[in-house]
């Protein structure tokens, strides 16, 4: 039997992908694009956002002069902003401090904001050749199943002998098809539920798929009970016109538009006379939605509010017409509320 790596790149060749848009070059830029675009986002996503970014920015030099705002709007719907603010000060840190020009080694991409190991790895392999190792979620899955190796990949422990197996496996030669190729075997083939293993090139010697352990590995990440906290959000609404409110720079959501917020447990209308000077005239509870953080769980209860028609607009506030909301870069359960009422 060849050796592994030797085997992933021959699938590659033969079963991969080869004409996604990040494919078609060898440039720097393009390539960290798609890789901070790909992180925790479908391909299928990503490809329309990749080829309207470019448009927009072709090159370094073009990001690193844009504002923040117009960084955003291009990147809203995708989510976890904090990747279009990194990769605009990673932008701005090249022209700065680099000429404009990429590091060429992982370790020297590692030292900009929003390049973690692994995505460093996978920048310096498809567009430098460099031979380092990615371990990405598709590829823990990859290696945790055909090393056998036990125990959630968020711990510590777990995810250094991910590494140091993603390490052992390189290959001497063709490091761009080896990376493209454990890629796609994650996403095409060693899926999460129901992986293929009959058409896996490296199921003959995979420790999950020999002891068909394939359905526990890698091992979930342990259930805990998160703390709950609860936040009303009003959707104040005057003559198609919805108020929405930029959060600070730092923290939740930062810089994002967002609905205005208030305690739970408080009078809405009352809040609305006395922070604003809005006078109510209907109001109506949606349904509540619950949205997961990675360490609390936000009740969110939605308040519908019709306003008499206003005339001040708050500083750090927009009104926008309901058609138009969804343009704004907005967090995740925001858009899900807004998205039925912006589409009548
Ligand atoms: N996910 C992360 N990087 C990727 C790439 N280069 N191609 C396809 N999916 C990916």
């Amino acid at each position: 039997m060849k050796p592994f790596a030797a085997r992933i790149v021959d699938w590659q060749h033969l079963h991969g992908r080869h004409s996604l848009p990040w494919q078609q070059t060898r440039d720097t830029y393009r390539i960290w694009l798609s890789e901070i675009m790909l992180q925790q986002t479908q391909v299928a996503t990503v490809v329309g956002y990749y080829e309207r970014f470019l448009a927009r920015f072709p090159d370094v030099n073009c990001l690193a002069g844009a504002a923040e705002d117009e960084v955003l709007a291009l990147w809203s719907g995708l989510g976890y902003y904090s990747r279009a603010r990194n990769l605009h000060a990673a932008a701005q840190r090249i022209v700065a401090a680099h000429a404009g020009r990429f590091p060429p080694t992982a370790a020297g991409l590692m030292q900009l904001p929003g390049i973690g190991r692994s995505t460093a790895a996978a920048v310096a392999a498809l567009a430098c050749g460099e031979r380092c190792a990615i371990l990405d979620g598709n590829v823990k899955r990859v290696l945790a199943r055909h090393a056998g190796i036990a125990g959630w990949p968020g711990d510590k422990r777990v995810e250094n002998d991910l590494w140091q197996c993603a390490e052992s496996r390189l290959p001497a030669k063709d490091i761009e098809s080896y990376t493209q190729g454990m890629m796609d075997l994650g996403a095409m083939v060693c899926t999460r539920t129901q992986p293929d293993c009959a058409h896996c090139p490296v199921a003959a010697d995979c420790v999950a798929h020999t002891e068909n352990r394939t359905h526990t590995l890698p091992t979930p990440r342990p259930k805990k009970v998160l703390p709950e906290r609860q936040t009303q959000m009003l959707l104040l609404l005057d003559r198609g016109e919805l108020l929405l409110e930029k959060r600070p720079a730092r923290g939740i959501w930062g810089g994002l538009w967002s609905l205005p917020e208030l305690d739970a447990a408080a009078d809405c209308s009352l809040h609305c006379q006395q922070r604003w000077g809005y006078d109510v005239e209907a109001q109506h509870a949606l349904p509540p939605l619950i949205h997961g953080f990675t360490h609390f769980r936000l009740t969110i209860q939605p308040m519908r509010l019709h306003l008499a028609p206003r005339t001040t607009t708050p500083p750090g506030h927009v009104w926008l017409p309901l058609a138009d909301v969804l343009d704004a870069a907005l967090p995740a359960p925001v858009r899900k509320l807004l998205a039925p009422l912006s589409a009548t």
